[in-house]
């Protein structure tokens, strides 16, 4: 079961199945995440992007394993379409890959879902919906410049939405409309604290934040599926 909380773009904030999650039970892991500092009321502090912009709307949850994060990337993936950006930020092991693959999953692609730090870019193609998914990994990429050389603008408008992992480096090149992931880490707990920049992303959001719910309700879609 995922723990999760949010702050929606009216200022709302929410928390559902708070401490469900065996995390959320470790007091000291959830101070050790800042989980108080993040959501405060309205909206989430200190999560403008370099700019200054501030988010449309920010969900904030916490897995306790692969599994779970996986899950999280899944009911994401049953959602995202073509032209939706994902920035995936954390350091090495965050669960970055993890998730990806749980987005894949729900978009229907059932093979191999591996991190492309090595190829940059993995295609999973065709998913169930008919257009691919663009996995991206730019760990080793050094400049925009050298992002726009592997063929970054032809990723972003392509057929697919497109995950990237280590998205900073492109910044500058990168859409000004995409949902943020930022991974903290203790032990075998992730918070996941997800933001929307831009009216789509919003969308995007408010429809994760109703199928997360739906999918986390004891008795559920989920627990009757799993
Ligand atoms: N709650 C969790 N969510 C995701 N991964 C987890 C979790 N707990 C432990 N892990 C482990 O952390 C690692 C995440 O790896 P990966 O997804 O490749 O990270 P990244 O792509 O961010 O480098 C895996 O070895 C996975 O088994
Ligand atoms: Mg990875």
């Amino acid at each position: 079961m995922i723990a999760w909380s949010g702050v929606t773009h009216d200022g709302r904030y929410a928390v559902y199945n708070d401490g469900v999650s065996g995390c959320r039970e470790h007091d000291e892991h959830d101070k050790a995440m800042g989980s108080e500092v993040h959501l405060t009321a309205g909206r989430a502090a200190g999560d403008g992007d370099p700019d200054g912009r501030e988010p449309a709307g920010c969900v904030s949850l916490v897995t306790s394993s692969p599994a779970e994060t996986e899950q999280v990337g899944c009911v994401l993936g049953r959602l995202i379409r073509p032209g939706d950006l994902v920035l995936l930020q954390g350091p090495l092991g965050a669960g970055k890959t993890c998730l990806t693959r749980g987005i894949a999953r729900g978009l229907g692609f059932t093979g191999r879902v591996t991190s492309p730090s090595f190829t940059l870019a993995n295609i999973y193609e065709p998913t169930a919906r008919g257009y691919p998914l663009y996995h991206l990994d730019l760990w080793r990429i050094k400049s925009a410049a050298e992002a726009l050389g592997i063929g970054l603008e032809e990723y972003l408008n392509g057929p697919g939405p497109t995950v990237i992992e280590w998205p900073e480096v492109a910044e500058a090149v990168l859409p000004g409309d995409f949902l943020r992931i930022r991974f903290e880490s203790v032990d075998d707990c992730r918070r996941l604290e997800i933001c929307a920049f831009g009216e789509r992303p919003r969308a995007l959001l408010d429809a994760f934040r109703e199928a997360l719910a739906a999918d986390s309700v004891p008795g559920g879609p989920s627990a009757s599926r799993d």
